[in-house]
Formats: C-alpha cells, sequence, structure tokens
C-alpha cells in the first residue's frame, strides 16, 4: 500500500530559514501542493497542513503534536541529530537524510580551513583590516607552513570523511582515518577504531571530525583527546559542535598546546556575542556554513523527489531512509 496519498492531493511544507527550496519544487512540477516557512513560529502554524515535510535546524520534536497528517519527513541536512527517531518511529512518520547534497561543499570546506590556517590567512585579513603589512617571520615555528607530508586524522570516514581524506592527499597529505567499522580497503593511508583514537592523535598535525553526533561521539574530544594531540596541531572540525568538549578546546587554543582552530560548529548556536571563540586569534570561525553551496536545493530536491516516488509506489526503502 502506498505510505502517501496520491501525489496530486498531497501537500509538501519546505521550512528553511533561507534556501529556495520551494521554487525548486515549482520547477520539477510535481503535481503536490506545497508551502514554504522561514521561521519556526511559521512552522508551527502550517505542519499541521503537512503530508511531507522537508526540514532541518527548524525541526523540534515537539512538533509532531500538532503534525496530524504527516507521513515522511526528508530532511535538509546530512546530519540528523536532532530529530527523535523513535519519536518519528512510534508516530508513523518516515526520515530520510539528505547525506551526500553537501558532501563535496563540506569536505572543501574542511580543506579551506586547513589552507587557511596552514597559510595563516585569517591572520593576513586581520592585519589587512588594520592595514598592516606584516614583515616576514625570523622564528621558523611561528611560520605559515606546507602541509604536504604532514598528517591528518580524520575522525568519521563517511561520505564527507573520505572526500576529504582524497583531497588531502592530492596536497601531499599522509591521511589516517579513525571509523567504528574499519575498512581495510578505504582510500587513505591507515584506518583505525575509535579504540585505537588516542594513539593516533599523537602523530596528527591536524585533526579533522566529519563525525555524526551520536551517543558515541558526543564529548568524543576531551581534555584527554586534546592533551594527546602533537604540539602545535590545528584542529578542525565541521561536524558538530557537541563532538568537543568545547572549555577543553579554549584551554588548549590558549595555552598553545593546539596552534589553531577552524571551527564550523559550536555547542550553541548562532555563536554567543560572548563566546571567546569570536577574539581567540588563532581560531577560524565560519558560521556552520560548510556544506552551504550554490547547488544545495538541486541536491536536496533530487533527493526529495526520488522518495516520493518510493513513497508513492509503496516501496519500503527510501533514498538515505533512517526510519
Ligand atoms: C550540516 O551540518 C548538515 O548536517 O547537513
Amino acid at each position: 500500500m502506498p505510505a502517501l496519498p496520491p501525489a496530486d492531493t498531497l501537500t509538501v511544507g519546505f521550512a528553511h530559514a533561507a534556501y529556495q527550496l520551494g521554487a525548486e519544487f515549482a520547477a520539477r512540477r510535481h503535481p503536490a501542493r506545497f508551502f514554504e516557512v522561514r521561521t519556526l513560529d511559521a512552522l508551527r502554524s502550517r505542519i499541521a497542513e503537512a503530508d511531507v515535510l522537508v526540514v532541518s535546524g527548524l525541526w523540534r520534536n515537539d512538533l509532531v503534536q500538532t503534525a496530524g497528517r504527516l507521513r515522511f519527513i526528508q530532511s535538509i541536512s546530512a546530519g540528523t541529530d536532532q530529530f527523535d527517531r523513535d519519536l518519528l518511529a512510534r508516530s508513523g512518520i518516515r526520515l530520510a537524510s539528505a547525506q551526500g547534497a553537501n558532501e563535496r561543499a563540506v569536505a572543501e570546506h574542511a580543506m579551506a580551513l586547513i589552507l587557511s590556517l596552514s597559510r595563516q590567512l585569517h591572520l593576513a585579513r586581520d592585519h589587512q583590516s588594520a592595514r598592516r603589512w606584516r614583515p616576514m617571520i625570523g622564528e621558523r615555528d611561528r611560520r605559515e607552513d606546507e602541509i604536504h607530508g604532514k598528517t591528518l586524522v580524520v575522525v568519521g570516514l563517511g561520505r564527507i570523511g573520505l572526500r576529504l581524506a582524497g583531497l588531502a592527499r592530492a596536497f601531499g597529505m599522509r591521511v589516517v582515518g579513525v571509523r567504528r567499522r574499519p575498512d581495510p580497503s578505504a582510500p587513505v593511508d591507515a584506518v583505525v577504531p575509535p579504540g585505537r583514537l588516542r594513539e593516533v592523535l599523537a602523530e596528527a598535525d591536524i585533526l579533522a571530525l566529519t563525525c555524526p553526533l551520536t551517543p558515541e561521539t558526543e564529548g568524543l574530544i576531551g581534555p584527554g583527546e586534546l592533551g594527546a594531540l602533537k604540539p602545535g596541531a590545528f584542529l578542525v572540525n565541521v561536524a558538530r559542535g557537541r563532538v568537543v568538549v568545547e572549555d577543553a578546546l579554549v584551554e588548549a587554543l590558549r595555552d598553545g598546546r593546539l596552534a589553531g582552530a577552524g571551527l564550523d560548529c559550536f555547542h550553541e548556536e548562532p555563536l554567543p556575542p560572548g563566546s571567546p571563540f569570536w577574539t581567540l586569534p588563532n581560531v577560524v570561525v565560519t558560521p556552520h556554513s560548510a556544506g552551504e553551496t550554490r547547488r544545495y536545493e538541486t541536491n536536496v530536491v533530487d533527493i526529495l523527489m526520488e522518495n516520493l516516488d518510493r513513497l508513492g509506489r509503496g516501496e519500503e526503502t527510501l533514498r538515505n531512509g533512517l526510519c
């Protein structure tokens, strides 16, 4: 039996603060009606109309209580830690992630942060704002560096982690992956299970986090892990803020154990005005924008269209299906 009413009686809700998903969907000429909202309040007022909801950061689990028609959520984000999967399953609501939609963007962003830190572009921009032509640096360990021959440890060897590994290897880096189920055929120099994390941190010039937020990864990088890193290493986080113990990170950045960090995600977002990350000179902050790309709407609506077809045909298996 189809899991959704006939396509021409369906209502699809698009809920995102900025992305132009409604326009992209309209261009595909799907027979479903749709609405588009940009705030949580607007979503609350219209969710009861939706058979299908396309949403990411505006989702709150209590919305289920008023989502009487809802049968399917297409996540706009690749990470889906904001959804209570048990609750959705109990409520008869299927969920699919947008894995793949921002894979290239996030991997390229991580690489950009790595290059920015090693070439000190963040400091160059600071000097530019002050119209200061920085003199050449005599002290060798304060200078810009080359990433060729350096070791990158990538925690989370999913699609983003593997793509980052490929980019890093093209720059001549040695890549060590940390993965729950190590796959010896992964195109990296070594893969280890999380139990060996501290051991490989000692080899890391750069630690990149590309894993999902799960009970196993929450707080994975704490004082012990930061202390195990090679002195002078960089950290790049394009995963979720809660993978890192933030106080420990601030301390390691202040006392120089970490040379710098490129951070796209934080415990609290938007990053509060009082956060030390805004002013630490060795930190590059990006506003959870690693996944942004001009291709985003196209990529997500491709996944949505496929899943609407599958649900309409009564298929059990969804593209990127999670429950
Ligand atoms: C972004 O953080 C995503 O999960 O897609």
